[in-house]
């Protein structure tokens, strides 16, 4: 009996590669540490019915209508933006996505960067290396407190839940957010309570991002909405650089509308060295490094190889994607 044929895109942590084979797929990986180029992508996936992808491979309409006998399409991220579903599902391709795993290791990212910018962490640390600790300067690299103060959250899911969990529990922060929907467990637990997003925009100290790029919220924190934050406040986003407009971001940084800014996501994807941000002094900015723990990769790689296995043996994925 010939095998199924799976195209791993990138590499992985080894237990995709193995849980497939084990499973018996046969699992062709893009050995190569790049990205595989579109057309590649295309190509390679003619000869297989799976494909297991990442969250930076442009599975779009173009692609779909290019690769429509793919069976199952298994992304190893839970975002899921650059997938076209509904192209997808017209080809009734199936979507799984690795959602839960990688929940606490973003949240971490969240706390992190907002305690980074929040006390100057890189800018001290680059201070040393330029000769700048001369003597102690009591004025001098003061940051911003956090205890009792407002935390913002824009999408309050599974990863903002746990980044507000943080802060209450560190910092005794309260809690507002803005949602398409209620969040009762946070209401309950944390005391959080639903606000306009103007009313988030005006009242947090700190804003930190977790909503998913749609359509309603590309672009959303622009020039208008940065000019509504307090001048004290700091911007935190590890859910996707298309949320908030980079130049508007810079601008407002300048104009000290806001205070500072820590980054996981940019837009683009990778962020050009020479991008003004990373020359702010209140700005730390990562590679999208939110999920990159050891054991939430392998977890992700897990449940991403399951999606697929599980499809195959029973219809069902274990974490599917729908365009409604
Ligand atoms: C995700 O899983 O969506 C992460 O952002 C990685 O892309």
């Amino acid at each position: 009996m010939s095998q199924t044929a799976v195209l791993i895109s990138r590499q992985l942590p080894e237990k995709a590669r193995e849980l497939l084979s084990n499973a018996g797929f046969e699992v062709n990986v893009w050995e190569e540490e790049r990205p595989m180029p579109k057309q590649e992508l295309i190509l390679r996936c003619q000869r297989v019915e799976a494909l297991l992808c990442t969250s930076i491979d442009e599975i779009d309409a173009a692609f779909i209508s290019s690769c429509s006998h793919l069976k199952v399409i298994s992304t190893f991220a839970v975002g899921y933006d650059n997938i076209d579903l509904v192209a997808a599902e017209r080809a009734r391709i199936r979507i799984g996505h690795t959602p839960g795993v990688l929940t606490e290791a973003t949240a971490e990212i969240a706390f992190g960067l907002m305690i980074s910018v929040a006390r100057h962490f890189m800018d001290a640390h680059h201070q040393i290396g330029n000769g700048e600790w001369k003597y102690f300067v009591p004025t001098k690299n003061l940051g911003k407190d956090l205890t009792n103060r407002t935390l913002g959250i824009f999408g309050l899911g599974a990863i903002g839940f746990e980044m507000a969990r943080r802060c209450q529990a560190v910092y005794g922060m309260k809690i507002i957010y803005h949602n398409r929907k209620r969040n009762p467990r946070a209401e309950e637990e944390l005391g959080a309570s639903l606000v306009s997003f103007e009313a988030l925009l005006e009242r947090s100290d700190v804003i930190s991002v977790h909503a998913s790029l749609n359509d309603q919220t590309k672009g959303i924190f622009d020039l208008s909405a940065f000019a509504k934050m307090k001048e004290s406040a700091i911007f935190i986003n590890t859910a996707r650089g298309g949320l908030h407009d980079e130049a508007d971001l810079l601008h407002a940084l300048k104009k000290g509308q806001i205070w500072g800014a820590g980054l996981d996501v940019t837009n683009p994807e990778p962020m050009n060295p020479d991008n003004p941000l990373l020359q702010q002094p209140r700005v730390l900015v990562l590679p999208h490094i939110g999920s990159s723990t050891e054991f939430t990769r392998d977890e992700m790689a897990r449940i991403a190889a399951e999606n697929i296995i599980s499809f195959f043996e029973n219809g069902n994925l274990v974490h599917e994607v729908r365009s409604s």
